[in-house]
């Protein structure tokens, strides 16, 4: 089992969550440092949404702890804000308001949480629209992209909120095969520019590039946690060695 030292960014201990009855993680522990690059994989079902929707207070856990930047995850109104403003996250489906422009999509939560000016708001989304290299999609409505380019948005939305630590649930999955390389060369170059990432994705060629860590889970629990390296070349577990064949034989 993982310890948390104080070189924990995200500490997560003996974490359990139910839906009603039905226990969808079982006694997961995880530590994130900073600067670290995870990749969470595992079958459908298996939790993995479940556990980052935990790490950003989506859902809220029964048992065990979760700390972000040394603040435990609660009901607090401190907890909240600090959880908010210190994570972000990417969602398979986009998730950005239709009936806004790209631009105001972006300005949208750093005016309301920053109270920073109009301008101001501009200035930072236009920097982070150039970093995905879509700045000039800023006045189109996201029904006006590509998957992949509304993707990108969605990175840059999240980005704009200027987050320690980003979420992806797997960003990819709902593109279209020629759309995935974009993203994923996005998601590459945000990986080497220091920010903490966890990213739910099966997207084993990307996993090998830039996760630190590749953590494994199955039916609520993580079942193995190894470097990329030990991952991809001697699984530990029958059970990861089933899944990787599966998904690498695709
Ligand atoms: N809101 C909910 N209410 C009830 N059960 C839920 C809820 N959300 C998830 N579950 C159940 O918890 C388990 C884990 O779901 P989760 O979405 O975390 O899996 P996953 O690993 O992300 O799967 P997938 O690869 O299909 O996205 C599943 O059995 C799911 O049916
Ligand atoms: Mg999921």
């Amino acid at each position: 089992m993982e310890t948390t030292t104080t070189d924990t960014l995200i500490g997560i201990t003996n974490l359990s969550k139910y839906f009603g009855t039905f226990q969808a993680l079982k006694d997961v522990s995880l530590s994130v440092a900073p600067g670290e690059r995870v990749v969470v994989c595992g079958p459908s079902g298996s939790g993995k949404s479940t556990l980052i929707r935990c790490i950003n207070r989506l859902e809220k856990h029964e048992k065990g702890q979760i700390i972000v930047d040394g603040i435990e995850l609660t009901d607090t109104r401190e907890s909240l804000d600090k959880v908010r403003a210190n994570v972000g996250m990417v969602f398979q489906q986009f998730n950005l308001f239709p009936h806004l422009t790209v631009l105001e999509n972006l300005t949208l939560g750093p005016k309301r949480v920053f109270k920073i000016s109009e301008k101001e708001a501009r200035e930072r989304a236009l920097g982070y629209l150039e970093r995905v290299r879509i700045a000039d999609q800023a006045d189109k409505y996201p029904r006006q992209l590509s998957g992949g380019q509304q993707q990108r948005v969605a990175i840059a939305r999240s980005l704009c909120m200027e987050p320690r630590i980003l979420l992806f649930d797997e960003p990819t999955s709902a593109l279209d095969p020629e759309m995935i390389n974009e993203v994923l060369d996005v998601m590459t170059e945000l990986a080497n520019s220091g920010i903490t990432m966890i990213c739910v994705t099966h997207e084993m060629g990307f996993a090998r590039r830039v996760a630190d860590k590749m953590v494994f889970m199955d039916q609520g629990e993580i079942v193995e946690i190894s470097d990329a390296k030990s991952f991809f070349t001697a699984p530990k577990s029958d059970r990861c060695k089933d899944f990787l064949q599966k998904i690498l034989s695709h």
